[in-house]
């Protein structure tokens, strides 16, 4: 038992296993891809830097980016490629063309409330 589980924790050390339940698939939908690289920033409350600092400088309405109807897809893809002030960019190695795609989707999709 404690060799298996070293065993684990070398491959979960060196990132080379799939643990059940943590299997990757790609592409990663739209809410996985949110969550993973954008939530953090962007949670719409005191918690979101990128929120925070959207509010600040344009006001309550472009807060939030989740559930966004003004949010042009083309403008989404150049911040996410191109990164903004802040913001870092991310690489198709990251997020494919294909998962951002489903990124933008989802952030077309109304915001959950719990979020
Ligand atoms: C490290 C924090 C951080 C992460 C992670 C992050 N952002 Fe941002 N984002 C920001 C900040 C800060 C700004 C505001 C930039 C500025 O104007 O200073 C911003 C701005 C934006 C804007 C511009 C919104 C507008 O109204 O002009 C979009 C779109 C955006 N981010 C999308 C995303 C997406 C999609 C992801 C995930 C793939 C993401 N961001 C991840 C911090 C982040």
């Amino acid at each position: 038992m404690d060799k298996l589980i070293s065993t684990i924790g070398l491959a979960l050390l060196l990132g080379s296993v799939a643990l059940p339940g943590t299997a990757e698939e790609r592409p990663r939908s739209g809410e996985e891809s949110w969550y993973l690289f954008c939530e953090g920033c962007h949670r719409p409350d005191a918690e979101g830097p990128g929120a925070v600092m959207l509010q600040r400088r344009y006001g309550d309405e472009r807060m939030a980016i989740k559930g966004s109807t003004t949010l042009a897809p083309e403008y989404i893809t150049h911040v996410v490629r191109n990164g903004l002030l802040e913001m870092a960019p991310l690489r198709p190695t990251d997020i494919t063309d294909a998962e951002l795609d489903l990124l933008i989707d989802f952030l077309a999709t109304p915001a959950n409330p719990v979020d």
